[in-house]
């Protein structure tokens, strides 16, 4: 049987979606149709009405239409309530059901590909929108000692530092008050590597942190900054676009495809 499956999103050229999904479909055997669909912004109900009645199974949503899945779905999984977005929608008779596997996917790139687990250390989140937001949870599952979310509007920091401390130990500090000793893990979170910049730290990383963008395709401002002060690893979020796109198959199929060989496939 032929699984329908799409992303939605504006831009949608360079996604990597369909290659990662049909790499999944070949490794596991599912016969697959994976397509990308540009979406003006104001068409996102109309087209993905338009793709549910074509028979869809599920589809993907990126960039700028996470919030609006979110209120498209008639279903949420816990992770996407918290987080407040969608990424991932399956379809099942009358049910819409909204997941977002960003964080869990951030969550599995550095505990099974970097290799670091998150019990215990002091992270940094570089950033309080909608990324952030959407990995707070995941990450505070996995017992780390403190949460720190620093952002050049503070007030935003402070808001998602208290709306999250029912989940762990989050607190905010100011970009300019960092102190860089105590730090194990720093995630840029902003979007500033989007537009080639990076948000204005005044602190150097220390040679003990893993410094972890989650922008991929280019080497960031951040990772650059990273690498210049000695960080002891530096990642992209190329592996978690990966993992996050292997819990959306896994959601949809049931079946768990092998996210190294395809991550080596990417890199390559
Ligand atoms: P996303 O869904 O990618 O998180 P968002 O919700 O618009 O997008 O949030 C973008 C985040 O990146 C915000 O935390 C923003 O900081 P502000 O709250 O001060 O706007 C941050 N950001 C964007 N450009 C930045 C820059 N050049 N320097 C520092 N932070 C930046």
């Amino acid at each position: 049987m032929m699984h329908k499956f799409a992303v939605f999103g504006n831009p949608i050229h360079h996604s990597l979606s369909p290659d990662i999904q049909n790499q999944f479909a070949k490794q596991t055997g599912f016969e697959i149709s994976y397509d990308k669909i540009l979406t003006p912004v104001d068409e996102f109900v109309s087209s993905v009405k338009a793709f549910i009645n074509q028979g869809a199974n599920g589809f993907n949503i990126t960039v700028p239409f996470k919030l609006d899945a979110f209120k498209f779905a008639n279903e949420l999984t816990l992770n996407a309530k918290i987080a407040g977005s969608v990424n991932t929608i399956k379809i099942e008779a009358n049910k819409i059901i909204g997941e977002n596997s960003d964080g869990i996917g951030l969550i599995k790139d550095l505990t099974h590909n970097i290799g670091i687990k998150l019990k215990s250390k002091v992270i940094l989140i570089l950033g309080a929108g909608g990324a952030t937001q959407g990995i707070l949870f995941p990450i505070l599952k996995q017992n780390p000692n403190q949460v720190i979310i620093s952002n050049r509007t503070h007030s935003k920091a402070i808001r998602l530092a208290k709306n999250f401390s029912k989940f762990g130990n989050t607190c905010s500090i100011s970009l300019n008050k960092i102190k860089h000793e105590s730090i194990d893990i720093i995630i840029n979170a902003t979007s500033a590597s989007l537009d080639g910049r990076m948000p204005n730290i005044a602190f150097n990383v220390a040679n003990n942190t893993v410094c972890y963008d989650l922008m991929y395709g280019y080497q960031t401002p951040f990772m650059s900054w990273a690498k210049t002060n000695r960080a002891k690893m530096i990642s992209d979020g190329l592996g978690m676009l990966v993992e996050q796109a292997a819990i959306a198959f896994e959601f949809w199929t049931g079946a768990k495809p092998d996210t190294k060989k395809v991550l080596s496939n990417l890199r390559r």
